[in-house]
């Protein structure tokens, strides 16, 4: 039984939007529409200050026109006070040269735990390749400004927490090079599942160690780092197990492809290339790689990474940086709304008491696992459409269920309500663990107490009895009078 009320909206909301995504037409629209372009002037003003003043300090070079890492820092805080309702900027760590790792949180509820899925871009994670760090300074302006009008950045706005890494390496790029500063390649620095030479945690580079922890602190149902020398839509694997270059597809395969479709074909011309097929790649066909974030992204932390090659030159004229910003606009942002528009995404609860469960979720056939949040229960799953998947729910002293869900157009809602599992004498309508407990505990404390002397105990219950007295006197105990989540609102139980 699949009930989908969520999917009439996102259903009424892909029909308005279908003008506006997908098609290259449109976006060709967009390319030469004024009032668009103008839009981002505030953001591109701010740019262009910025660019004076690193121009003052630098000579003719490459990096003219590009934020330097003041510059970048400064951008970054004045959008946190220019956008303070739908924004928070946080750190997750230092450069090996004392650079904060700036992020930039847009959400409704930027900061809060919602059962919403969260997606991150992450810029410059080579040092040379610098466009993504303005690329994603253009999106969270492009946000801001449109949150009210737009109704695919609304979208994001409300449904996802959208984190924004503008820098992983700002030492390299100050030093206009691929490394960090210690000249380690950060994407060649995670742990990895074939080479098992960097397995230890302390003797990786800051910036990498700092990925690690913001990913434990945060469950990203899916992401994209952002890189240049190339036109292409990276995904897993980026490694092959024999070391060969040859296509090497992970459990996810068709997820990954959809995903990196939807950014290529919303792209200006990403799609068009000779050299990949629909301007998209497995890692592991094109050129194999070990250590990078993408698999490890997927492997250690639930997320669904792509590498995405945004332009063929590495360090374009930053003259052509709006170009660049209007050919991968609505791949950013269709990518960041794919999370909502598709894949299964609901809340495993417990029978017995209605609370939420942190239990796990597969799909029959993907040998992959995603987990469900602490506090709300909530697992969100990117999905490729097809006719049928089969959806387990699986928690640790529960029994399992699985459903069949139909995901052809549209996102489907799914509420697991699992049962304990019961024991041998346990009551038919109780909860069997609940019930266990209590009367084990209630023994042990009687046969204690006989075990003690009795003026002892006779004592000990005149007291206890004085304080619950002065207790009930001094306070209104509130019982909880619902039971939280039971009542609330579900499109589909199982
Ligand atoms: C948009 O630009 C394209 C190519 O630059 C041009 O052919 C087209 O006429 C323009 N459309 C509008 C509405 O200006
Ligand atoms: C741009 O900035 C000006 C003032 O600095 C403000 O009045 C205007 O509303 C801003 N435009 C947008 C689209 O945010
Ligand atoms: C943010 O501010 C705008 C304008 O002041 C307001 O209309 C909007 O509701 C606010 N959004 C949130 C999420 O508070
Ligand atoms: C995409 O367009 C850019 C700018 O016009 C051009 O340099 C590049 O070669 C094109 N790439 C493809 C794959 O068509
Ligand atoms: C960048 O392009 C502008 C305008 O086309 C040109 O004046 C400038 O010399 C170029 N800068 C570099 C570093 O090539
Ligand atoms: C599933 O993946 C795990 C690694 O994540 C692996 O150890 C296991 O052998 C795989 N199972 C199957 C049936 O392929
Ligand atoms: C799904 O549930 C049915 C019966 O409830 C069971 O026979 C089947 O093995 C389950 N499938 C999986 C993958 O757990
Ligand atoms: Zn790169």
């Amino acid at each position: 039984m699949v009930m989908k009320t969520k999917l009439l909206f996102f259903l009424l909301l892909f029909a308005s939007l279908i003008s506006s995504s997908l098609a290259k037409g449109s976006l060709q629209q967009t390319l030469n529409s004024s009032e668009k372009f103008d839009d981002c002037s505030n953001a591109s003003r701010t740019r262009h200050l910025l660019e004076d003043e690193s121009r003052a300090q630098t000579s003719v070079d490459l990096a003219q026109g590009y934020m330097s890492n003041d510059d970048l820092e400064r951008a970054i805080k004045e959008f946190g006070q220019r956008c303070s309702n739908i924004s928070r900027i946080y750190s997750i760590g230092n450069s090996v040269n004392g650079f904060p790792l700036l992020v930039i949180e847009i959400s409704d509820k930027p900061g809060e735990e919602e059962s919403k899925p969260a997606f991150k871009y992450i810029g410059n994670v080579h040092g040379d390749e610098p466009v993504g760090r303005e690329l994603l300074i253009f999106l969270a302006n492009w946000l801001c400004d449109n949150y009210l009008k737009d109704p695919l950045v609304k979208l994001i706005v409300e449904n996802v927490h959208l984190h924004l890494l503008p820098s992983m390496n700002p030492d390299g790029y100050s030093l206009r090079k691929r490394g960090n500063a210690n000249n380690i390649d950060l994407n060649r620095d995670f742990p990895d599942q074939f080479v098992s030479i960097n397995d230890d945690e302390d003797s990786r580079q800051p910036e990498t160690r700092a990925i690690m922890n913001w990913l434990r602190d945060i469950r990203f149902t899916a992401s994209a780092t952002l890189h240049g020398g190339a036109l292409v839509a990276n995904y897993p694997w980026d490694g092959s197990e024999d070391k060969r270059t040859k296509y090497y597809g992970c459990p996810d395969d068709d997820a990954f492809r959809f995903m990196a479709s939807i950014y290529s074909h919303s792209h200006y011309n990403m799609s068009s290339s000779k050299e990949f097929l629909g301007g998209i790649t497995n890692g592991a066909e094109w050129y194999p790689l070990y250590g990078g974030m993408q698999d490890w992204n997927y492997i250690h932390a639930g997320c669904l990474e792509l590498t995405l090659e945004v332009s063929d030159n590495k360090w374009p004229n930053a003259t052509e940086l709006p170009i660049l910003w209007r050919y991968n606009k609505m791949s950013l942002l269709n990518l960041v709304a794919s999370l909502v528009k598709t894949g299964v995404h609901g809340r495993i609860y417990s029978s017995g008491d209605g609370r939420p469960l942190p239990g796990s979720i597969t799909v029959s056939g993907i040998n992959y696992t995603v987990t469900a949040g602490k506090t709300f229960g909530d697992y969100h799953r990117f999905l490729a459409p097809r006719d049928k998947y089969e959806v387990v729910a699986t928690m640790p002293g529960y029994k399992s269920k699985n459903t069949t869900i139909w995901l052809d157009d549209g996102p489907v809602t799914l509420d697991f309500v699992l049962d304990p599992e019961v024991s041998v004498k346990g009551s038919v309508l109780q909860n069997a663990c609940d019930c266990d407990c209590n009367s084990k505990s209630t023994q042990e404390f009687v046969q204690f107490l006989w075990g003690a002397h009795l003026e002892v105990f006779f004592i000990l219950i005149v007291i206890l009895g004085f304080l619950l007295l002065l207790f009930k006197r001094r306070t209104k105990v509130k019982f909880p009078t619902s039971r939280p989540l039971a009542g609330s609102k579900r499109t589909v139980e199982v």
